[in-house]
């Protein structure tokens, strides 16, 4: 029987694949993450890479033991003679939070801006646009405090997402402020949920104990229904006066800067580090439960790892759910390009020269070769589909004259050139 790819995975197909969607594009992904990094390297961001596997202490620490992330779904590491205490990373922060602190890079400019872009791995049910490993772009500043760099931040994503062209997004911005709020908020939201616990599902009654806000992001209808009938006030209500001048602050720049949000006051995120600013961006075309990317301040995440205090904020994108939104937007990208140079012989003995021309011709330009003697008709028809721009044939003729007739597909025009200016020729060409 035929091996099948595992569940929640996905295969990248190059161009003119059956039935290729833009999320399995694997040109698709490549435009993505090139725009995103030219945004971000504008911004003054450096990539950074980091192991795909890491301690399982550092999931469990960084993204905190109450999260979905942690309880359900990691996937485990083990190999021979190992305590199988490594984790596939889940997302890219906590990973980047150690290498900063491990590397000392404490020492660089601050704010120091990273990028990265990765495949990540949780194991949850597959479902479209929930993967088991999935692809993040993922931006983090470390070293600062200040809301500019809150508001910069949360720019920068509507940037990336505008410059590929997609329209129907939205910001939804809240705040969970300091860990002293949060606590208020969860004794809060403890006292009002305890009288009717039995009515929670088991996953809410687990919250409960572990961490109450996560009961407002339940996805279970009953849950919704008992938080609709009890009127739970916002976490905005119990923000303390630092974090609502900050959250003032991050607000103000972004209507200076006509970034358009929208104020979402009781904003819960899936991972436990976050502090202050936190936000989601939304597509109406993915589904209102699936965001397209999310992001928030992490203060106090270095000295969880057990580093010293290092600032941070960041958010992440899902690449597979963008180019689901860039699908249903009907966003097109830029057909991919054929080669300059498509060169065929027309008898057997003369195919590895014409191999060794368009070899040499690749100093300069895409240039590809028929691995078979082919009839001028076929040679037209097989650089055509290729999507070629100059066709070459090469028989006994050209061998003996040491020049090729370049034909242009696109105007029909035919031009003579000698083998030993081929390549200057191209040199020149290419550039129109
Ligand atoms: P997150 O909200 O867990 O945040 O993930 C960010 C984005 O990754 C989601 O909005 C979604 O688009 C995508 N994503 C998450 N899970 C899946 C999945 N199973 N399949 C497909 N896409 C998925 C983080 O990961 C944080 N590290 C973001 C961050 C960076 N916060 C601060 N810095």
């Amino acid at each position: 029987m035929a091996i099948n790819r595992p569940k929640g995975t996905e295969d990248h197909l190059p161009a003119g694949s059956p039935k290729l969607t833009l999320d399995v594009s694997a040109q698709a992904h490549a435009h993505l993450v090139n725009t995103a990094r030219t945004v971000l390297e504008r911004a003054g961001a450096q990539r950074i890479d980091t192991p795909l596997f890491e301690e399982a202490d550092l999931v469990k620490r960084g993204v905190g033991g109450s999260t979905d992330i942690v309880r359900k779904e990691m996937f485990t590491v083990y190999y021979f003679g190992d305590h199988g205490g490594y984790i596939l990373r889940p997302e890219g922060t906590a990973g980047i939070v150690r290498a900063y602190l491990q590397n000392g890079l404490k020492q660089l400019p601050a704010p120091l801006k990273l990028w990265l872009h990765g495949p990540m791995f949780r194991a949850e049910r597959q479902q479209r646009g929930r993967l088991r490993q999935f692809h993040q772009v993922d931006y983090e500043v470390l070293g600062s405090t200040d809301a500019l760099v809150d508001a910069e931040a949360i720019a920068l994503m509507v940037e990336v997402v505008k410059t590929l062209g997609l329209k129907q997004v939205r910001v939804k911005l809240g705040s969970i402020g300091d860990p002293q709020d949060r606590e208020a908020y969860n004794q809060y939201l403890r006292d009002l949920f305890s009288p009717v616990r039995e009515r929670l599902s088991g996953d809410s009654q687990d919250r409960l104990e572990r961490n109450p806000m996560r009961i407002l992001d339940s996805k279970s209808e009953g849950d919704q229904h008992v938080i609709a009938e009890l009127s739970v006030k916002p976490m905005l209500a119990f923000l303390g006066e630092e974090a609502r001048a900050h959250f003032g602050q991050v607000q103000k720049y972004l209507s200076d800067w006509d970034v358009e949000f929208d104020i979402d006051p009781s904003i819960v995120r899936g991972l436990d580090y976050y502090r202050r600013t936190a936000w989601e961006l939304h597509h109406e075309g993915v589904g209102a439960k699936s965001a397209l990317g999310g992001g928030g301040r992490y203060d106090g995440l270095a000295e969880q790892l057990g580093g010293a205090a290092v600032p941070g904020i960041g958010w992440a994108f899902g690449v597979e759910r963008l180019l689901l939104a860039m699908e249903a937007e009907g966003v097109e990208l830029p057909a991919p390009e054929g080669p300059l140079l498509y060169m065929a012989a027309l008898d057997e003995e003369n195919v590895p020269y014409a191999a060794s021309l368009a070899m040499s011709a690749r100093s300069v330009a895409r240039a590809e070769f028929a691995y078979r003697a082919m009839k001028p008709a076929s040679a037209f028809r097989d650089a055509e589909r290729r999507g070629a721009r100059l066709v070459a044939l090469i028989g006994s003729n050209e061998v003996a004259q040491g020049g090729i007739t370049l034909k242009n597909l696109v105007s029909g025009e035919q031009t003579l050139v000698e083998t030993s200016d081929l390549v200057a020729f191209l040199a020149e060409h290419g550039k129109e």
